[in-house]
């Protein structure tokens, strides 16, 4: 966080005096003057007004390139065209009813088509539910009580899985360190008959886009199997980085699948994906686990939800991946020629950007929380909007003109910090 003197943050109080209203009113009406702790930070978050393409707009007026694109659930970047119209069009024949739609078996088809592990998905609301959701269909096939999950791992907003994401166990959270493949082994050994499922991200995205080892994954994947747990790999971000998932890509063949953000086209989405065996569970005839949701699978989100993924074909995942990997490298020399301590975590289109000499093992334990506050703060004054943590997420309608105009104000945002440490 920035010191009140700081040049940085003043131009920020200039810039922004409606935000700042608007977050005193906030304060008063909101707990914590938000409805979601990743949209705050110090000292106020920005109002937004619209966002379009690349691009946000604050209740200020001033212009933000989007870098996070809420948190790389916006793939195609803000209010993209056929989207748009799809759910216009939706919306005119109706949102959502008690009874099926033809949306969801287009998606649901999609889906299972690029994921061979999946015969089925259920649809939920957030990756959230979705990893509630996966942790009961666990528990009820299982008869156990717990879960495994890497520490500074990220699976949603229950309490059961925060508690992992912030380093600590809990009653039914055991933890292990994500790329320690003995140490997931060491744990299954001692508590596997309490644990009904092993959650893994493939790539730590809350925790710092920390790359998941192939040989730690598939270990960890056999471990959780031969203990008789559920193997529950959660695609919530990671479905962005490769056609058919991570699990695609290094061929990996989990119970259930988390799935969230890139399928719901920038509407509130989750699914848990697995093969028919373990999901006849919720077969009508013979229930065994009862879950419902009044806007689960509603067509609005599974309309835009359809061409999100559809229009995420391989090209387009290849061209972001360049593009970050161009921005990376321009990121780092700028810091570098300014004498700044600077590394970054970078997996296919999402960075995360760190002012020490190497990255920490999560962004959760770093130890350049005041210099990448500053920079956060130092970017929006430039036109920039990251996550406050440093991460980075490029969406497929970015241009290299735009990489181009993203990495001069970088640079200058970069400068501004230097500055400041001197
Ligand atoms: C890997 C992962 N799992 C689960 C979630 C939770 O998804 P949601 O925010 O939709 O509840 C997230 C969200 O960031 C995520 O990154």
């Amino acid at each position: 966080m920035t010191s009140p003197q700081s040049p940085i943050r003043a131009t920020y109080h200039e810039r922004t005096e409606k935000s700042r209203e608007a977050h005193a009113k906030a304060r008063d009406l909101l707990p914590g003057g938000t409805s979601r702790q990743a949209g705050f930070w110090a000292p106020y978050p920005l109002t937004y007004a619209s966002a379009k393409g690349a691009h946000l707009t604050d209740i200020d007026g001033n212009r933000y390139f989007d870098l996070i694109n809420n948190y790389t659930a916006m793939v195609h970047g803000h209010s993209y065209p056929p989207i748009v119209e799809a759910v216009r069009k939706q919306s005119a024949l109706g949102t959502g009813w008690a009874g099926s739609n033809l949306a969801q078996l287009e998606l649901a088809e999609q889906i299972t088509d690029r994921m061979s592990s999946l015969d089925q998905v259920r649809f939920t609301n957030s990756g959230t539910e979705a990893g509630a959701l996966a942790f009961n269909i666990a528990r009820k096939v299982t008869g156990r009580p717990k879960l495994l999950m890497a520490r500074f791992g990220y699976h949603g907003s229950l309490m059961e899985f925060e508690t992992g994401s912030f380093g600590h166990e809990g009653p039914v959270t055991l933890l292990a360190t994500y790329n320690d493949l003995a140490n997931f082994e060491r744990v299954l050994a001692e508590h596997g008959d309490d644990i009904a499922a092993v959650f893994l991200e493939p790539v730590l995205g809350s925790g710092g886009v920390v790359t998941g080892e192939a040989d730690f994954l598939k270990g960890v994947q056999r471990a959780a199997q031969k203990a008789g747990a559920l193997f529950v790999l959660d695609e919530v971000l990671t479905l962005r980085f490769h056609y058919s998932g991570m699990q695609g890509a290094l061929g990996l063949t989990p119970d259930l699948t988390m799935l969230g953000k890139l399928i719901g086209g920038g509407f509130p989405v989750g699914a848990v994906g697995g093969n028919r065996e373990i999901l006849k569970i919720f077969d009508p005839d013979d229930l065994k686990l009862f879950h419902t949701g009044t806007f689960n699978a509603n067509p609005v989100t599974m309309v835009a939800g359809g061409i999100s993924l559809a229009h995420t074909t391989k090209d387009v995942i290849a061209r972001m991946d360049t593009q970050a990997a161009t921005l990376r490298t321009a990121l780092t020399e700028a810091a570098h020629e300014l004498g700044l301590p600077f590394s970054t975590n970078h997996h296919a289109s999402c960075l995360n950007l760190y002012f020490s000499d190497h990255p920490p093992q999560s962004s959760i334990v770093r130890k350049d929380t005041e210099l990448i506050g500053r920079f956060h703060i130092a970017a929006m004054n430039r036109g920039l909007f990251i996550a406050p943590r440093g991460m980075i997420a490029l969406s497929t309608i970015m241009t290299q003109d735009h990489i181009s105009e993203i990495t001069e104000c970088a640079k200058m945002a970069i400068a501004d910090v230097a500055a400041e440490a001197e």
